[in-house]
């Protein structure tokens, strides 16, 4: 249990943990690659540590000094082993692509969250590239067993990275070209690190078609996590001003800024810079009335993790808010519509659940009050931003979840001015 005080002011500049997408690609592209490479700034969360193990149980070397890895990869896995993928959806869709075609035998599982979740959206379209893949009911424990795969176009039913990547994973290994087509694109970090590690990939729009390839190792220098950073800059919008540091800002991820804009949300994003083929800026919000919004389509998959907060920011803003063509929120961690609108109505706030998203009455103001977490790391989160901008503050209950993806989150909320 955690007691969250309410502030009058949250002010300061925060640097944010690595890139939960971008570390776990970079751990295990780079454990699948003859040699060795340097991974800074990772993200030492449990979910990338899952895949640290996995790919360890595979063979590769890794390292770890403060958030330095060190990857040695090897290219042949070892076969038989056993992968607990944790809580991680990540892990265990990327991995599941990823050994499909590598000609050994693997079984992956995790907790009871992740057994819950969906695993036929990468069991069904890599057994059509011809993997020998078993479901448990179309959940983890995921069985693989060696199969010859051989590539063929793809179009996948919803847009989701870790759908694309484990496809586009398995395409490494196929005979042929294997070519994704997503409805709408998703994150493409994936895409990015396989061109860079000398992977035959080409993209056009959303679609993108890979060809058997060996990687090359590559050091990654892993930007700030903007689905961290949200919190942060959430808090700067609601309660005074914030400076995140060193944030991504790849396009696939930035829909939180043009949830922004519509919001009327004032913020700049300054010192814009590349690094490893990323984009990253320092974001600066300021404090700022906001107007309810409409938010649906294509900007969804690029602010997926940002929705419940965003749900959270309509409640302090003036009017109804309406968020749809969110269905995929109902298989994260949690089921995020309907865990956010009890996050929201516990703090007292109105959000109705909907099919597909949220509508949210906006009094401007949250009065505060004992909330779950759910077990969820991103609704703990936003859990605690809604108590520091509420009129009381509260508790939350299970909140250590966080260090799912960012395990020193109190210690820098701590850290804002009071
Ligand atoms: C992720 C993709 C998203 C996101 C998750 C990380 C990734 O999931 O919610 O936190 O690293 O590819 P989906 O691809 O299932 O939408």
């Amino acid at each position: 249990m955690k007691f969250i005080s309410a502030r009058e002011r949250f002010e300061g500049e925060f640097t944010l943990p690595g890139d939960k997408s971008v570390t776990h690609r970079a751990v295990m592209l780079n454990s699948a690659a003859e040699g060795e490479a340097t991974v800074t700034n990772a993200l030492i969360g449990e979910d990338c540590l899952s895949t640290c193990a996995c790919m360890r149980a595979l063979g590769a070397k890794i390292d770890l000094d403060g958030t330095t890895m060190r990857v040695r990869g090897v290219e042949r896995f070892r076969a038989g082993r056993e992968l607990d993928c944790g809580n991680s959806g990540t892990t265990i869709r990327l991995l599941t692509g990823l050994v499909s075609g590598k000609g050994i035998d693997a079984n992956l599982f995790g907790d009871e969250s992740l057994s819950s979740r969906p695993m036929a959206r990468v069991a069904r379209p890599l057994g059509l590239l011809g993997a020998n893949i078993q479901t448990t009911d179309g959940h983890a424990p995921i069985f693989v067993a060696p199969a010859e795969l051989q590539g063929r176009e793809i179009i996948t039913e919803v847009a989701s990275a870790q759908v694309k990547s484990a496809i586009l994973l398995a395409g490494l290994s196929a005979n042929g070209k294997t070519t994704v087509i997503e409805p709408v694109k998703s994150r493409d970090h994936t895409e990015r690190m396989l061109a860079a590690m000398g992977a035959k990939i080409g993209v056009d729009g959303n679609r993108v078609t890979v060809e058997k390839s060996r990687l090359s190792p590559v050091d990654v220098c892993v930007p700030s996590d903007i689905s961290s950073a949200a919190y942060f800059m959430a808090l700067g919008a609601l309660k005074g001003k914030t400076l995140c540091k060193n944030v991504g800002i790849n396009p696939t991820r930035t829909g939180i800024l043009t949830a922004f804009d519509r919001l009327g949300v004032k913020y700049t994003l300054q010192n814009r810079r590349v690094s490893g083929g990323e984009e990253t800026a320092d974001i600066l919000v300021e404090k700022s009335p906001m107007q309810a919004i409409e938010l649906g389509g294509d900007v969804v998959p690029a602010m997926i993790d940002e929705l419940p907060l965003l749900a959270l920011l309509c409640a302090f803003a003036e009017g109804e808010s309406r968020i749809y063509d969110a269905k995929e929120l109902k298989v994260k961690e949690s089921d995020r519509i309907k865990t956010t609108a009890e996050l929201i109505n516990a703090l007292g706030g109105e959000c109705i659940p909907t099919e597909d998203g949220f509508i949210v009455r906006g009094k401007k103001k949250l009065s505060g009050g004992k909330v779950n977490s759910y077990l969820d790391h991103r609704i703990a989160m936003t859990a605690a931003v809604g108590l520091i901008a509420s009129e009381k503050g509260g508790e939350i209950a299970d909140e250590q979840c966080c260090a799912i993806s960012f395990p020193d989150f109190f210690d820098k909320i701590e850290a804002g001015t009071r």
